[in-house]
């Protein structure tokens, strides 16, 4: 068997066996096949797709290339949580603790931020002292003892897709739907997960732009679960404009912290509400989602989320200053208005657009490696839909580079599209595949 003939039968269409699948995969992890070739077989993929069975081989293939997590120290189904990737969506941190709350167990694993999208760990360890690389007794003996941890992803785990998605991300291959799908399904099932619940994003912000090819993507992830054993659902989420009002990874945190404790977004609230519902489904604690999301209300009201969420920073060693506004996370050194240039309402707020200039102020990373800045970023205060007056502020850019705030507020001026009638808003939850 050789890689130029695996190229070549993908380049034309061809279907690949589970054998050249896994020599193609060992290549990754090893090694021996060197980048270009790679690279070469990820864009005969991008253009001829794969068939339901060859993109469920290469799930699993990648799910076993390295160290596959033994949760079964912990009691309990283990259930996870894991989104495809948007701007603002600070999610996990508000989805976690509430689950934990309710006696769900949730050993997380995450991962860090590229592009225009942030990572649930680089959100994180903006908080001062939080640890994300923990050993795996320390992992298993938080979740056992407190229900919760949101560690970084250890090196071992799925290394072949951690090289091919450095290709990728690097080649123009990245939105693929197959290729997609076995990344984010070979992650969860190598830490684990028993049941999964699917934040599938659509939109400028999302690498799926419109509902038709993020349901395929959804239903391609279903699929790839129910031919392993394992329990998906995937929920469709709009991100044609950023989740809540912050981008960036201490605002984030702060907001997640807010909606903890009852005054959050209604965005955020709404789907963390619905994403921890879900994970209670699949936990077999309700029977039906109506039901599971009030009783989720309940607790996030109780304050109950609130309390675990401190008690799992507190485990991982971080410091937050509960009674401070800002809870003592890091400031920028510059806050900077954006104010409207004329009256009307905001039609459009590209979620793409405000990601990519929050990532230019250092919020993000240009390429695997880059470091960030965790207190730069954006706030949107005005959302899609909301009437403007001139010289309402539209957005604050938090900057620590004093060079880059006009540019920043250039690119932003571009985002906010505003007009004189209202039309209709994209629901937020758009629908659910199963
Ligand atoms: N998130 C992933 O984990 N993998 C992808 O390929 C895209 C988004």
């Amino acid at each position: 068997m050789n890689i130029q003939e695996i190229i070549l039968k993908k380049r034309n269409g061809g279907e690949m066996t589970t054998d050249e699948i896994y020599f193609l995969v060992n290549g990754i992890s090893n090694g021996s096949i060197p980048d270009y070739q790679i690279a070469a077989w990820a864009m005969a993929v991008y253009f001829r797709g794969m068939t339901e069975q060859e993109t469920a081989q290469l799930t699993l293939a990648m799910a076993y290339s390295g160290e596959v997590m033994d949760l079964s120290a912990i009691a309990g189904k283990k259930v996870d949580k894991h989104s495809t990737g948007g701007v603002g969506d600070k999610a996990t941190l508000v989805v976690i603790p509430l689950a934990a709350a309710m006696g769900v167990p949730v050993a997380k694993m995450s991962g860090r931020g590229l592009g225009h999208t942030g990572g649930t760990i680089d959100k994180l360890e903006s908080i001062p002292g939080f640890q994300a690389e923990r050993t795996y007794q320390q992992f298993i003996e938080q979740v056992n003892s407190i229900k919760a941890a949101v560690i970084s992803q250890t090196g071992n785990l799925v290394p072949a897709d951690k090289r091919l998605y450095a290709i990728r991300d690097v080649t123009a291959t990245v939105d693929s739907i197959p290729l997609i799908a076995s990344s984010v399904m070979s992650k969860k099932i190598a830490a684990g997960a028993e049941g999964i619940v699917l934040d599938v994003k659509v939109g400028s912000g999302a690498f799926m732009k419109n509902v038709g090819e993020a349901r395929q993507l959804a239903n391609t992830m279903v699929q790839i679960g129910r031919s392993i054993g394992r329990q998906v659902v995937a929920v469709l989420t709009d991100m044609s404009q950023p989740l809540g009002h912050a981008v960036g990874n201490a605002l984030e945190v702060r907001e997640a912290i807010d909606s903890l404790r009852g005054h959050g977004p209604a965005d955020l609230e709404e789907l963390s509400v619905l994403l921890t519902a879900q994970l209670l489904l699949l936990a077999g604690k309700y029977n039906s989602i109506e039901e599971a999301r009030q009783e989720v209300r309940k607790v996030l009201i109780s304050g109950a989320g609130y309390e675990k969420f401190c008690q799992m920073i507190t485990a991982q060693g971080g410091r937050l200053a509960y009674d401070q506004s800002n809870y003592g996370l890091p400031q920028s050194n510059y806050q900077v208005e954006l104010k409207a240039s004329r009256e009307g309402f905001v039609a459009a707020l590209d979620a793409f657009e405000v990601g990519k200039t929050a990532m230019l102020l250092g919020a993000g990373r240009e390429k695997i490696g880059d470091t960030i800045d965790p207190a730069v970023g954006i706030q949107v205060i005005k959302k899609k839909g909301e009437w403007v007056q001139q010289g309402d502020t539209l957005a604050i850019i938090h900057a620590n580079n004093i060079g880059l705030i006009a540019s920043a507020a250039e690119r932003l001026q571009i985002c906010y599209q505003l007009s004189d009638t209202t039309s209709p808003q994209a629901p937020l939850i758009i629908d659910t595949v199963y």
